[in-house]
């Protein structure tokens, strides 16, 4: 069974677009902004890391600790060929165990709203779970703050954000908390989010 929201279907078409795009391309100067602001050597996953092209390939550049996960085998594939030096897991996000390991930096870079809102919010725990206190967490949704529905330029599927209010107050339950929201020239929505250090507690 397709665990790829239809990626893998699509993969062909894919592999000849932003399967193979530089690290120029859209989302990259934010994503490499956002880890010039970890310590060198952080250990960063990147969810729905698809070929490695353009996105993981920035983090492994900036000389961070990389691990991918993504659910379509034959992007995996390529990402194996293009960083082989990176361990990946072909597995859904929603059922991943992340390499049973915590991470500095979790990046989900156009993956949030392919899935259905109950595992949107169950993936929004998991990344909680996986980070280490102080961790970072940056994810796009679609562009602007309110929810939408549409279907994914790709795949034809139906895609959906939860909206800006919505996401802040998932990411807040979890102890998240967004330190800055913006977009690029794609209209990709970004969040940034910190771990809480410490959970304060009312006795
Ligand atoms: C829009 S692409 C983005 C790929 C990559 N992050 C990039 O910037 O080019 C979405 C990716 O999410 C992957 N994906 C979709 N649903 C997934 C799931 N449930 N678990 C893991 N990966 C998934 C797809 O296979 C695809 O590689």
């Amino acid at each position: 069974m397709d665990q790829s929201n239809g990626y893998e279907r699509v993969a062909a078409a894919f592999l000849a677009g932003r399967g193979r795009a530089p690290s120029t391309a859209v989302g990259t100067r934010e994503v490499r902004d956002w880890a010039r602001t970890l310590p060198p050597g952080a250990a960063v996953i990147d969810l729905g890391c698809g070929t490695g092209l353009p996105i993981t390939k920035v983090l492994v550049d900036e000389q961070l600790n990389v691990y991918g996960v993504d659910a379509a085998p034959s992007l995996v594939e390529a990402f194996r060929h293009n960083l082989p030096d990176v361990p990946v897991a072909c597995e859904s996000v929603v059922e991943s165990s992340f390499f049973n390991r915590t991470f500095d930096g979790v990046v989900a870079w156009g993956l949030i709203f392919l899935l259905q809102p109950e595992e949107q919010r169950y993936l929004i725990q998991r990344v909680a779970d996986i980070l280490l206190p102080g961790g970072r967490f940056l994810f796009t949704s679609s562009c602007g703050t309110e929810p939408l529905v549409w279907n994914d330029g790709m795949t034809d599927l139906e895609s959906r954000s939860l909206g800006a209010a919505e996401y802040r107050k998932l990411l807040s339950e979890v102890g998240l908390h967004v330190t800055r929201e913006y977009e690029d020239i794609g209209e990709n929505h970004y969040y940034d989010t910190i771990k809480a250090t410490s959970v304060n507690r009312q006795e």
